[in-house]
């Protein structure tokens, strides 16, 4: 019987790996920390849209620069916009007591929530705001029920509700297509997030794209040795590959006498 249990146990494993709290399904994301071009997109829409309320306190603005390769001018000009310094923390001006009065629950700091949260995480609940009349800013949210942040996004990304749409038949975890002419069988699904077309500034891909940017910039936010040490990972093996001329000449000089 224990034996039993076990084995049930290792079976569900990979499906409560992929569940979280509320068992919804996370979207996932291929992060890309050498991709600077994304990353400094993502310092931008960071520093627009998150800044107001989030802080990344323990990253200075000066490191994000010279580790995206943004120059200082730019920076300064671009992505500060709290009157501080470069070389000062990403801090921010709101009162956590104020902020809990107006959302009922105050922005953590997000220099780290990469890493608390994870990125697919992350990822999905960007991209799941959905308008919800019930809840006091009027919406809620996917993977995180009853949230308190207003959707600051959807300029951006449109009106996105709970409507029907076309969803691909799923049969015993496998997608079905049409056996004779190969296309996907589909039926009408009504518990799905839609976006009205063209309420938003980009398209579902551009989209996506931004999210993926800006999640991109908290992982290496949460993590910013991570390209520091792929930076000298490189000056290392660059080393080895110009020292190793140098040890074979040796070697070669030393055994010259030998044979
Ligand atoms: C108007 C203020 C405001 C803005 C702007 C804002 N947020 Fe939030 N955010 C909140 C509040 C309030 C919470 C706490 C929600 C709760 O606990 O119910 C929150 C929570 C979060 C969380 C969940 C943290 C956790 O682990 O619990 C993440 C992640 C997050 N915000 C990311 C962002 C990002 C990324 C942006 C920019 C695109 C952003 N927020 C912009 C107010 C804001």
């Amino acid at each position: 019987m224990k034996k039993l249990f076990a084995a049930f146990v290792i079976a569900a494993l990979p499906v409560f790996a992929f569940a979280n709290e509320a068992g919804v399904h996370l979207d996932e994301v291929d992060i890309d920390l050498t991709d600077k071009a994304g990353m400094q997109d993502g310092a931008r829409t960071f520093a627009n849209y998150c800044m107001g309320c989030h802080s990344a306190k323990f990253q200075r603005y000066e490191r994000v620069a010279d580790d995206l390769g943004i120059p200082h001018e730019l920076m300064q000009e671009n992505l500060i916009f709290t009157g501080a310094k470069i070389g000062d923390h990403m801090k921010i001006g709101m009162q956590v007591e104020d902020a809990k009065a107006w959302f009922g629950a105050a922005p953590p700091d997000l220099t780290l929530v990469a890493r608390v949260r994870g990125t697919d995480w992350l990822y999905t609940y960007l991209r799941t705001f959905y308008e919800d009349p019930s809840r006091p800013l009027g919406v809620n949210n996917e993977v995180f029920p009853n949230v308190g942040m207003p959707n600051v996004l959807a300029s951006l990304q449109g009106r996105q509700y709970i409507g029907c749409k076309q969803v691909q038949v799923v049969e015993h975890g496998k997608k079905q297509f049409d056996p004779l002419s190969g296309t996907p069988i589909t039926h009408e699904a009504c518990d799905q997030l839609v976006i009205e077309p063209k309420s938003g500034a980009l398209s579902e891909e551009e989209f996506d794209t931004k999210i993926k940017n800006l999640v991109t910039f908290l992982a290496y936010s949460a993590n910013p040795v991570k390209l520091e040490s792929q930076r000298i990972g490189a000056y290392v093996l660059l080393y080895l590959a110009f020292f190793f001329v140098f040890a074979y000449l040796l070697k070669r000089e030393y055994w010259k006498d030998v044979h």
